[in-house]
């Protein structure tokens, strides 16, 4: 077996081919009710990052020269540079064979290397990608519920009743692909009350600054994803109380991804979070027609996000694990 660098800036047409049958074929295996990949814009998607980030990207084949698996490793920068976020996918007909190992060694050498001192991954609780991790010696450092709602399951007439029902010191408003100008400002500081947590587009990590907002939405369009956000303002002062942002990936068009959802601490109890997400749905329906569901995380326990989502139709269905660990640590458990 060999583990050679992939990168997507130069990788051909067959590359991606191989590339994407590992995570179908995975998906296939591990988690068979979640959406299948598409290669859709999938250079873009693996080859564009935040200005001050960096993704290194490995594949290994067998020895017939079969791709056996690959993984990726985000570098972030700013405030988050000690650290960064892999993922790693070996074909079910590959595993028990090392690749995996090999990988990890792999992206970890490059973490330590590039000053690193923790990385960390996002499992699905209920795959072998449990039992990896806990073998190699990561600890779970967030548990959270993910839900999800298909859109078949939406009740359409009260959903629209819910958007419309916004107090009368508020609008809504709903944005496709970005805010327009002069709402950066206002926008990044509403969401700084927000700490993000768990398994968020690395894009959103920190975009609490007007500047790294814009950074983060030119990122994701270059990246293939479609972001909706639905604003709530203010009338009287023009500030924004609250948001959320949903993001449709051109390479699994049938999921959406619901991040962010925050409302700043003067505006809590007006139904403002419940109004905005069922905002989103309704432009969702005509704005995404092909979205076969919609997911979204919360906390485990006591997530007010929980009770609005439960009204909208969402349903908890599987944990999801963060799995962490100090890059020095890993490299001596790999040895
Ligand atoms: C997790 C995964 C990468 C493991 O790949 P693999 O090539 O089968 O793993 P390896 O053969 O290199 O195994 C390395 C070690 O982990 C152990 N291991 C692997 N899978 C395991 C499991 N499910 N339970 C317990 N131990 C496991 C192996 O026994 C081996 O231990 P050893 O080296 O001490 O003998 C693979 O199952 C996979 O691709 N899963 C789906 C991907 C996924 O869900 N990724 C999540 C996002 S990153």
């Amino acid at each position: 077996m060999q583990v050679r660098d992939f990168d997507p800036a130069t990788a051909d047409g067959d590359a991606f081919t191989d590339w994407l049958a590992v995570l179908n074929e995975m998906t296939e295996a591990d988690m068979p009710g979640e959406p299948r990949w598409c290669d859709d814009r999938l250079g873009d998607y693996l080859s564009v990052t935040m200005p001050d980030e960096a993704r290194v990207a490995w594949s290994a084949y067998d020895d017939d020269g079969a791709i056996a698996g690959h993984a990726n490793l985000l570098l972030f920068g700013g405030d988050f540079a000690h650290t960064g976020v892999f993922e790693i996918f070996v074909r079910p007909s590959a595993r028990g064979l090392g690749v995996g190992r090999a990988l990890l060694t792999e992206l970890a050498k490059h973490a330590a290397a590039d000053g690193r001192q923790t990385i960390s991954t996002e499992v699905i609780a209920t795959t072998p990608a449990v039992g990896f991790y806990e073998r190699l010696g990561f600890s779970r450092a967030v548990v959270e519920w993910r839900s999800l709602l298909p859109m078949s399951n939406v009740d359409w007439s009260r959903t629209s009743l819910q958007a419309r029902q916004v107090s009368a010191p508020y609008r809504l408003e709903y944005h496709r692909g970005g805010l327009p100008d002069g709402l950066h400002e206002r926008y990044a500081a509403t969401k700084a009350n927000l700490r993000t947590a768990g398994p968020q587009a690395s894009e959103w990590r920190g975009s609490s600054d007007a500047v790294r907002l814009r950074d983060s939405l030119a990122t994701l369009r270059g990246r293939g994803l479609r972001t909706h956000l639905v604003v709530a303002v203010h009338e009287k002062t023009e500030q924004v109380a609250g948001l959320t942002e949903l993001v449709v990936a051109a390479q699994r068009p049938t999921r959406g991804d619901q991040y962010d959802t925050v409302v700043a601490p003067a505006h809590r109890s007006y139904g403002l979070a419940l109004a905005m997400k069922a905002r989103m749905l309704t432009e969702l329906r005509s704005a995404e027609p092909q979205l076969r569901d919609v997911q979204t995380w919360t906390a485990l326990e006591n997530s007010p996000l929980e009770h609005v989502n439960a009204q909208l139709g969402f349903e908890q269905d599987v944990h999801w694990y963060e799995y962490e660990a100090t890059v020095s640590d890993l490299l001596d458990s790999l040895r």
